[in-house]
């Protein structure tokens, strides 16, 4: 229960994310921020019979603070999407200062509520919303989330594709970590359970495939945009979680985190040289409670997480640089 923010409601992310979060009735409370139709898409939601309040707030009068204040968790999917052409790098330029301005606000009206960043450049944008917080003298690590939750539903349901239907995407458990765009994917096939059996040829191209998910929705939409409804999908999952440790259910997602700040962190951020990084976290009430360890890699995957650590650098030094010039 509680109430929940979705910041960028009005966008192909932000309304399907909307209305999974009054359909599924966790909620006492959703409140809808965008530049745009949020009063109209609340009044439409107000018709579903499951007891959240919804309320649209505009940016005139005060609108984000209104929509923050007591906010348990928040979730932003405000910002451009990438079109034929695009890296999920090229957006940053337009993005970063939405993060920036969201983030302030949620510095000074909802400092301990949980925020979740679908916002890409993911790999960017968390670090510029960390910054932001950190600058405002409010970040607690724990509570800071990248969603990289549609990664880990691509792994389980290309290779359940791959092998031929013979078992549900679901019955799938493939660890992801890295980040969220290339070659900072980095699927675990290694530890999927269960094991999962293809050909070194077939899992090359179920990798690539997880990585260039997003191209492969960019390319079909053909100049429509990006991944919007299955982002959605995974963007609610995460909530979803969050909401199971709020009534003291033990959870395990991945996310991309700021490693130093959560117990088990400090070490990986070490041996990985990266603060920021997408792994499998334990949370609990107020949110991350430990960082899990990678586990055994692979020969190859030991190669791609090379490849995806010097990415990650320098994604996670442009979001860094942003905030500190
Ligand atoms: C995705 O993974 O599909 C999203 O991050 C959208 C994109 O730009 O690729």
């Amino acid at each position: 229960m509680g109430k929940i923010a979705l910041i960028g409601a009005a966008g192909q992310i932000g309304t399907p994310l909307s209305l999974l979060c009054k359909a599924s009735d966790l909620f006492d409370e959703i409140s809808l921020y965008d530049i745009v139709h949020v009063p109209g898409i609340a009044t439409d939601l107000m018709h579903i019979d499951t007891k959240a309040k919804v309320s649209g707030y505009l940016p005139d009068n005060g609108g984000l603070k209104k929509a923050l204040a007591g906010a348990d968790i928040v979730v932003v999917t405000a910002g451009i999407a990438r079109k034929p052409g695009m890296t999920r790098d090229d957006l940053f330029k337009t993005n970063a200062s939405i993060i920036r301005d969201i983030f302030s606000e949620i510095a000074s009206t909802c400092p301990n509520a949980i925020s979740c960043v679908v916002t890409n450049p993911v790999n960017s944008t968390v670090p510029v919303a960390a910054e932001t917080l950190e600058k405002a003298g409010v970040f607690e690590p724990r509570r800071l989330f990248g969603v990289t939750t549609l990664d880990v539903v691509r792994a389980s349901t290309f290779a359940a594709h791959a092998l031929g239907g013979n078992i549900e995407p679901k019955q799938l458990r493939v660890p992801v970590i890295g980040g969220h765009s290339g070659a900072t994917i980095l699927p675990l096939y290694s530890q999927a359970q269960p094991v999962v059996h293809l050909s070194d040829e077939q899992l090359a191209l179920v990798i690539n495939r997880v990585q260039f998910g997003g191209d492969e929705i960019v390319k079909s939409k053909q100049g429509a945009g990006s991944a919007t409804t299955c982002m959605a999908y995974a963007g609610f999952r995460f909530v979803k979680a969050l909401m199971s440790a709020q009534s003291g259910q033990s959870v395990t997602e991945e996310a991309y985190v700021y490693l130093p700040g959560i117990p088990g962190g400090d070490k990986l951020a070490v041996e990985l040289g990266v603060d920021y990084f997408a792994v499998k976290v334990q949370i609990g009430t107020k949110g991350a409670t430990k960082v899990l360890p990678i586990g055994d890699l692979s020969g190859n995957e030991k190669k791609l997480l090379e490849a995806a650590l010097c990415e990650l650098k320098t994604n996670i030094a442009t979001g860094v640089s942003f905030m500190r010039v």
